[in-house]
């Protein structure tokens, strides 16, 4: 799926307005029982074009007794976006937080086939009518492990992360599928877990299309909040600001800029959602951490976040409706050529060349694999590899495989099929066996 971002000058008068005219959505979490409150309302309405149960979708709202669904809270906040031409955010089908309490009281297979049952029909329940899921909130650790988070899900299996995107693709294909959680505001430890386990998805297929980032910040950004969601956007998922409110005072207005700049400078950044309308609407007590006051007055952070969207480039959104859900890369885009491997300063003549390095050990191998384009360049390009007897492939990334055993094809991928005269890009696989031997022959189109 290919987005560019274009140059395009526009002075929207309204976050959603701005929003939409850079191919995204502006929007809030809604509390059920703030639609009643038409001050609160007349904001939401004028402002925003995505809306987002701030709690109406949790497990302990929707099956507070086991099988026995309740969706009030989440139909009316589906019927207000309908009638109002917002679109909604799903949140959140898996969570060790406000999990019923007997579900609380489960482990082991029985709360499995309970989460699968829970992820199954309330995305059937919603199906066609939510634009991006939250499948799996908050997963992993905090703090340097960059690890899972205990908790009753985790203890049923390290798969239910995997399970439970498969169950949510299968009830409602055409929502965007998304892993949201916090602490994920720059390259750390956390969004590094986060990160190694996307990329292992989209190489083993596993449906996943959208990452969120929650966004809940004190009184600094970090400098490379930018280059964390563009490192994710890399893998092939689109990345979203799920819940973002900031700390009240002197440098709120230029964390909500730089927040809103950093997304419309990453293509496949969709949207940005605060946590709330007005401060006294938000979770965060008296930090007045969002972007309108009580009164309903605009706030400077209001201004300076409508000025980012103005000034920033737009997008051609991506179809609502995922694309297959074939493997991709498992590792971010190559750069082409390598800054570590220059061009041979004589190209092969035509076609390409491959080499392979192995990195093996008992039992198995991961093989990196160099195409070095010939003096035409390459449109594509397909490498075969013969494998031993007993050797199959497990694991692909920056290529796609046909077959797993003896012979296998490797074709590229969309991003590095294209290299100019003498340009090196690189894929890998891994495999169990032995790799020995493998002498790879490579075909340019
Ligand atoms: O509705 C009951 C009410 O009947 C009862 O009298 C009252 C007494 O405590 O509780 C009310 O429920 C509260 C609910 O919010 C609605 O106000 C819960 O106690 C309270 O725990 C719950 O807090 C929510 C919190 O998630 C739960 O952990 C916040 O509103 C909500 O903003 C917050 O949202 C989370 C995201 O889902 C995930 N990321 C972090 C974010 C902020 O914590």
């Amino acid at each position: 799926m290919t987005m560019t971002l274009t140059s395009t000058a526009s002075a929207g008068t309204t976050l959603k307005a701005s929003a939409a005219e850079k191919g995204r959505y502006f929007g809030a979490a809604v509390a059920g029982q703030k639609l009643s409150d038409s001050a609160y309302v007349t904001i939401l309405n004028r402002e925003f074009n995505s809306v987002v149960a701030e709690n109406d979708m949790k497990w302990d709202a929707t099956e507070p007794q086991q099988g026995r669904f309740n969706y009030t809270g989440g139909d009316r906040l589906v019927a207000h976006a309908q009638a109002n031409g917002q679109s909604v955010r799903g949140h959140a089908l898996l969570w060790y937080q406000q999990q019923p309490g007997w579900a609380q009281n489960m482990s082991g297979s029985a709360l499995r086939s309970a989460m699968m049952n829970h992820v199954t029909q309330v995305a059937t329940h919603f199906k066609g009518k939510i634009h991006s899921w939250d499948v799996v909130n908050e997963a992993f650790a905090d703090g340097n492990s960059g690890a899972r988070r205990d908790s009753n899900l985790q203890r049923t299996g390290n798969d239910w992360i995997e399970a439970a995107f498969r169950a949510a693709r299968a009830a409602d294909p055409g929502a965007k599928l998304c892993y949201n959680d916090y602490n994920t505001d720059g390259i750390n430890a956390k969004s590094t877990g986060i990160y190694n386990m996307v990329r292992d998805f989209k190489s083993r297929g596993v449906p996943i299309d959208c990452v969120g980032f929650q966004s809940h910040l004190g009184t600094s950004l970090s400098g490379d909040y930018q280059a964390n969601l563009q490192r994710f956007a890399d893998l092939d998922v689109d990345v979203q600001i799920t819940e973002l409110d900031v700390m009240g005072g002197g440098n709120q207005a230029n964390i909500y800029a730089g927040v809103t700049r950093a997304c419309m400078n990453v293509s496949r950044c969709t949207g940005i959602t605060t946590w709330g309308v007005r401060d006294c609407d938000s979770w965060r007590g008296s930090d007045n951490a969002l972007l309108f006051e009580c009164s309903g007055n605009k706030k400077a952070a209001y201004t300076s976040t409508l000025n980012a969207l103005n000034a920033g480039p737009g997008i051609t959104p991506s179809p609502t409706t995922p694309g297959p859900t074939t493997p991709g890369p498992t590792s971010p885009p190559p750069t082409s050529p390598s800054p570590t491997t220059p061009p041979p300063t004589t190209p092969p003549p035509g076609g390409c060349t491959a080499s392979v390095s192995l990195n093996s050990w008992t039992g198995g191998f991961v093989a990196s694999v160099k195409v070095t384009a010939g003096a035409a360049g390459t449109n594509g390009w397909n490498v075969s590899v013969t494998l031993p007897g007993g050797a199959s492939v497990t694991n692909t990334w920056s290529a796609t495989a046909s077959g797993s055993t003896g012979t296998v094809r490797f074709a590229n991928v969309n991003y590095n099929g294209r290299l100019g005269a003498g340009q090196v890009t690189e894929f890998g696989f891994q495999g169990t066996g032995s790799g020995a031997g493998m002498t790879p022959t490579c075909t340019a189109s």
